[in-house]
């Protein structure tokens, strides 16, 4: 097994092989999509929405996303992981974000860290992040940091004028050293052309097909969110179904005495039951 770097991660979009990613938050699922075999787990702030139940991602803090990294830490060797910078821990100074990004790194395990949007500030951080040794993944399109500006789940660059804002975000993002860029919710045309604009891979999530990979929310994708479900995501399984059914069955099996079996249970030996009984007919009389 060899561990995912970001330069193999580059390398893949040069040898024209998809990229797949995924989310995972904690220990199991982690552990189960690695051995699925994909190439790189995003510890991503929709952890927000899709564990803790808030209906967006702003509340999500450096210490949430360190828990869920730490965890998914232990779970996997050879996929990348990389660990979303929440909403705010970038913001603020450069110091305070190369502490969030040690947190990361440090606490959390995380091997790259992902950073919304290309503001100039955000630019600059980047490189020192970069300088720091840390790999970068950025993310234009739709940013759902950004959701009370452009409302929720939008579609972006679909005007001309929009489109030419994120193709050159993108190069801006690929000269301040990022090593790949998630694409959300961009119109495919323009995924594609971006895509073969960088040097770098694009990684879409409702971009289309022509994106260098493709990541989802491990959620979405299994059936597991009770939320708004956009309609690039594709459900392969239905997990709360799944739980759902079996949660019922146990609840019948307790209450018809069907559960737990006597293969089951523990037995005491003849002897010890004998002595054990009494205690039983003592209590009685
Ligand atoms: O937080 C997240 O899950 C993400 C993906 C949507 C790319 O940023």
């Amino acid at each position: 097994m060899v561990k995912v770097t970001a330069n193999d991660i580059i390398k893949l979009k040069h040898a024209g092989t998809p990229i797949v990613c995924l989310t995972a938050y904690d220990f199991p699922t982690a552990a189960t999509v690695e051995e699925a075999g994909v190439d790189l787990i995003l510890v991503g702030d929709t952890l927000g929405m899709v564990v803790q139940g808030h209906d967006t991602t702003l509340k999500v803090t450096v210490d949430d996303v360190v828990y869920h990294l730490s965890m998914v830490r232990r779970a996997i060797a050879r996929p990348m992981l990389v660990g979303d910078m929440p909403f705010m821990s970038f913001q603020k100074s450069d110091e305070k974000t190369m502490a969030n990004v040690g947190r990361m790194v440090k606490e959390g395990g995380a091997e790259a860290i992902k950073l919304e949007g290309a503001q100039p500030e955000t630019l600059t951080r980047t490189r020192k992040i970069i300088g720091a040794g840390v790999p970068v993944m950025g993310h234009l399109g739709y940013t759902p940091q950004s959701v009370h500006y452009f409302g929720r789940r939008v579609v972006r660059g679909k005007t001309a004028a929009q489109a030419k804002d994120i193709l050159e975000n993108a190069l801006a993002l690929q000269e301040a050293g990022c090593f790949a860029i998630v694409l959300e919710m961009v119109p495919w045309q323009l995924a594609g052309l971006i895509s073969r604009a960088l040097r770098i891979p694009t990684v879409g999530i409702g971009s289309g097909v022509e994106c260098d990979g493709q990541i989802l929310v491990l959620h979405d994708l299994v059936g597991f969110y009770r939320g708004y479900s956009p309609k690039f995501v594709r459900k392969l399984a239905d997990v709360t179904g799944a739980m759902r059914d079996a949660v019922q069955e146990y609840g019948e099996l307790v209450r018809s005495r069907r559960y737990p079996a006597q293969e089951e249970s523990v037995a005491l030996t003849e002897d010890v039951w004998k002595e054990v009984s009494r205690l039983e007919k003592a209590a009685e009389d």
